[in-house]
Formats: structure tokens, sequence, C-alpha cells
């Protein structure tokens, strides 16, 4: 057993070397000679508007898994398409796989290719449905989240079978359409095709962005998401003010008054026992955020907001990735149009999240938000009804960073950008994740942007990835049939 350790760490001591091999050069030369390719391809993708969020949209997602399919099949993958929603709805997720050989580490990426809404009304500079080149940056719906980064993962697959090379890992491919939506029907596909996922190796993920603008990162863990809906209700037609104000409980008053019970102004979430599973930070975990590189001025600039509920570096960074949050969200059924509307709406339903982190559980979040907004509406005595639930919830995770995977990307990162990265959790929701978004590329809001350099070095980034890691896969296997022969001596 002690063998077992010591021959692992051997291969974990890091071996990073900052000058890439022959091999990687003449990929990188072809990966740099074809940007204006991949450009173009990325510009085909972004004209799409897979908006997964608005259902009329629906047929321009279908025609994105469709597109999808055809570019995953030109690579010479073999496309299988299951269908990801339920109730007779039609929308496919594309699963793909390229090679199969039993020596070589299969490597799944997971990707979507669905976006948020975007309009050139809400504030864009540029169609965001056109992808646009200004001062090197790519500026277009999806550009970043997340049709560039899969387009750069199948660029760099791409480079590999253009060049005649053999691959250095068997490739799989789940590529879906409702990410944005909540990945509505995603367990189900991948329920449904346990066997085609029963030889991966390694998941990667490229769907966050990196911390600074420049430092290339590796995600380590992302936050999980609780969402709820807060009802409260009193009849069943909307009432005028001049004819009932006064006379009634109202359920925006009695909403407002559940959502400001909350959490406070420090940002403290104030339902009882929620923090209690948050797991203890340790003195290893503290020193990684001392060593990130963090600009807090260039945060706000980006944010667009003049103040931070925290100081420093650690303190922020703590409060994105380790520790829970709360964002009040909307509410439906009110009155939001521009002018006066002397309005008493009858139901509004507040929305709410809760981005939890390890070891939150599910079930008991749920719980303690019910328990107690039912507490805080009951000492109200309102006559209204009140229903809280949760209509979704994902799981937060936190790797080890100590994975043949994370080394492998690191080393990739190393050649790829000449230094180490930052290692990072992400604050937000996802299912390895190798982000080549940088911080300000805008995913979800206007102007989102991809850089040229971001594109192309990611491309060359992924492409270096799959050399490390059939690499350090082969050390592995290696290795763990020495120490099976070291310990089956007597
Ligand atoms: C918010 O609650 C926390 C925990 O009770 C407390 O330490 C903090 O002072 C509160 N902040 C404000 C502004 O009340
Ligand atoms: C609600 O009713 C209880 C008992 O009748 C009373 O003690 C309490 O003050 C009331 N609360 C409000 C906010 O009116
Ligand atoms: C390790 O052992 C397995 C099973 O005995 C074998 O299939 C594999 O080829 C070996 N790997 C190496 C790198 O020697």
């Amino acid at each position: 057993m002690i063998l077992f350790v010591a021959a692992l760490m051997l291969l974990f001591e890091p071996r990073v070397s900052s000058t890439s091999s022959s091999l990687e050069t003449q990929i990188f030369q072809y990966i740099d000679d074809h940007q204006n390719e991949f450009i173009e391809n990325l510009k085909d993708w972004v004209a799409v508007k897979s908006d997964s969020v608005q259902p009329a949209f629906r047929k321009e997602v279908t025609r994105m898994m469709e597109l999808t399919a055809d570019r995953l099949r030109a690579l010479g993958t073999s496309v299988m398409l299951v269908n990801q929603l339920p109730d007779g709805q039609s929308l496919p997720a594309v699963l793909a796989e390229l090679g199969k050989d039993p020596h070589k580490p299969t490597v799944c990426f997971y990707g979507h290719v669905d976006v948020q809404p975007a309009k050139k009304e809400d504030g864009w500079k540029t169609d965001p449905y056109t992808l646009t080149e200004i001062d090197g940056n790519l500026y277009g719906r999806g550009a970043t989240d997340n049709k560039g980064p899969v387009l750069a993962w199948i660029n760099a697959v791409e480079t590999f079978r253009a060049l005649k090379l053999d691959m250095p890992v068997n490739f799989k491919f789940i590529i879906e359409g409702m990410e944005e939506a909540g990945s509505l029907g995603l367990d189900e596909v991948v329920k449904e095709t346990k066997h085609f996922f029963s030889d991966v190796d390694y998941i990667v993920i490229s769907d966050n962005l990196w911390l600074s603008k420049k430092k290339p990162a590796l995600t380590y863990g992302t936050r999980g998401n609780a969402c709820f809906f807060v009802e409260v209700g009193c009849g069943e037609r909307d009432l005028h003010s001049g004819t009932f104000g006064g006379i009634i409980h109202e359920p925006m008053t009695d909403l407002i008054a559940l959502l400001d019970s909350l959490v406070n102004m420090s940002g403290h979430i104030l339902i009882p026992g929620i923090y209690d599973d948050v797991a203890t930070l340790t003195e290893e975990e503290k020193q990684l955020y001392e060593s990130i590189e963090y600009d807090l001025e260039e945060h706000k600039t980006i944010a667009g907001v003049n103040k931070f509920l925290y100081d420093t570096k650690e303190d922020i960074l703590l409060h994105l990735w380790r520790y829970p949050c709360l964002s009040v969200h909307g509410i439906e059924g009110a009155f939001y149009e521009p002018g006066i509307k002397t309005v008493i709406p009858s139901k509004v339903i507040g929305k709410f999240s809760i981005r939890q982190v390890p070891h939150m559980a599910l079930a008991t979040v749920e719980k303690q938000v019910t328990q107690y907004l039912e507490e805080v509406f009951s000492k109200r005595n309102s006559s209204n009804k009140l229903k809280v639930s949760m209509p979704m919830g994902a799981m937060p995770w936190v790797a080890d960073i100590n994975n043949p995977m994370y080394l492998a990307a690191r080393r990739a990162i190393k050649t790829v950008f000449g230094e180490e990265p930052d290692m990072i959790r992400d604050g937000s929701t996802i299912p390895i994740a190798l982000p080549i978004g940088a911080a300000d590329a805008g995913e979800h809001s206007q102007n989102e942007k991809i850089s040229r350099y971001n594109y192309i070095q990611g491309t060359k980034l992924f492409a270096s990835f799959f050399l490390e890691i059939s690499k350090l896969h082969g050390q592995l296997q290696e290795a763990s049939n020495t120490t099976c022969a070291l310990t089956e001596e007597p």
C-alpha cells in the first residue's frame, strides 16, 4: 500500500517543461494557420439563434443540434441523437464517439450549444447573432458560453485529423441544447445511455471563465443551485387600489416582507441552520487562495458596481466559491412595465435561489427554507395563502486537484500559456472544467465575447491536454501494474 502511494507521488511530481515538443510545435502551427477558418466556423454557429430559454426558438435549437451533429460526423465520429425533452416534445442531445483503443484513455467532453436570450435593444453594440471582431475580441451571443469552447475542442481534434496524427485519446462527446434552461432532461439522457459512458476515464467541461483577463485558470469545484418559488395569493382576480386598497392584505406586501427576511445587508443568509453543513475551511485550502491572481478593481469595473461586500481578495473569493449565497431574481405577476397602473395583483410569485456548497444537502435546504418562510409568514397574520416550492436543485461539487486530469491540464496550460494556472472554484453551477473564456467575457449579459487570443490559444490548450493526459494515463497504468506486482510478492 505504501509503495502504491509512493509510486503515485513520484508521478505527481510536476515535470513541467515550458518549451513545447516538435509535435506540439507542428500542431500549434496548424492552429495558428487555420485561425480564420476556426473563427468562420464560430461565426456560423453564433448566427443560429439557439435560445433555449424562450420556447419559441426551439426550432433554432434543434437546427443547432443538427449542425453540431454534422460537424462531429465530419470529424469522423459516430453520432447518436437522443431526445432530451419529455412529453412528446423533441430536441436531440448529441452523443458522439471517436476511437475505441483500449490502450488509450477515453476523455468525454461535455458542452452546450444553446444560448441565453439576446436582443440588440438590450444594449448590444453589435448584432448579437453576427459574430463581429473588434480590437481582437469576437462579440456574439454564445461566443464564450459555450459555442466557442465547444468548437475549440472540435478544432483541436480536427487538427490531429488534418495532420494525420495518431489520436492520443479516445473521444466521447455529449453536447446538449437545454443548458440555459436548467439542462432539462439531461439526467434522463445520461441514465438512458449509461453504457455509452461506462468506459469514460475523464470528463472535461469548458463552460466557465478565468478569474482574470490574462492568467489561465483551472476549476476544481462549483457551487450548486437551489431555486425557489414563493407564491402569495389572495383571490381570483387582480383588484383596483381605488376600490379595494386599504381593506385587504395585499399579496405583494406579504411577498416583499418574505423576500426581505432572507438575507441581511452583510449578505448573511438569515435562514436558521443554513450554514450548519458548510465544510470548515482548512489551512491548506486557505493557502490556495493567497496565491491566486485577482484584481478587485478590475472585477468591480467588469460588474459595473462601486462596492463589494468584502474588501480583501481572500474574503471575496471565499464568499464566491465556498460559502453559500442567496439572490433574489424576480417577481412574476407584478406590474413591471413603464408608467403607472393602480393594480393590486392577486397572485405574485417571488423567485430566488441559494447557491449551495459542500456539504449542504438539497433536501435539508428545501426544508429549512420552507419552514422559515412559513414561520415569517404566519407571524404576519395575513389572510393570504402562501406556497413555497423548489422547482430545481443542482448539487455543488469539488474535485481532488491531484487527480491526473488536473495535472495534465496544468501541464497543458504551462505549455500553451507559459505559466501555472490559478486553481479556482466557480461560484456558478455546472457539472474538470478547463475554462478558456477570460473574466470579462460577459456570459449571459450584453456584448458577450471571446477574444481571438483565448479562442485560438484555447484550441491549442485542448490539443496539448490530449497529449498530456495520454502520457499521464500511460504512466499511471504502468505504475499501478508495477505496484500490483510488488504488492503480490510475499
Ligand atoms: C447580518 O447577520 C450576521 C450574522 O448574524 C451578523 O454578523 C451581521 O452583523 C449582520 N449584518 C447586518 C448589517 O445586520
Ligand atoms: C398576530 O396575532 C397574534 C395573536 O393574535 C398577535 O400577538 C400578534 O401581535 C399579531 N402580529 C401582527 C404582526 O399583527
Ligand atoms: C497493465 O496491466 C493491464 C492488465 O494486466 C494490461 O492490459 C495493460 O496493458 C498494462 N499496462 C501497461 C502500461 O503495462
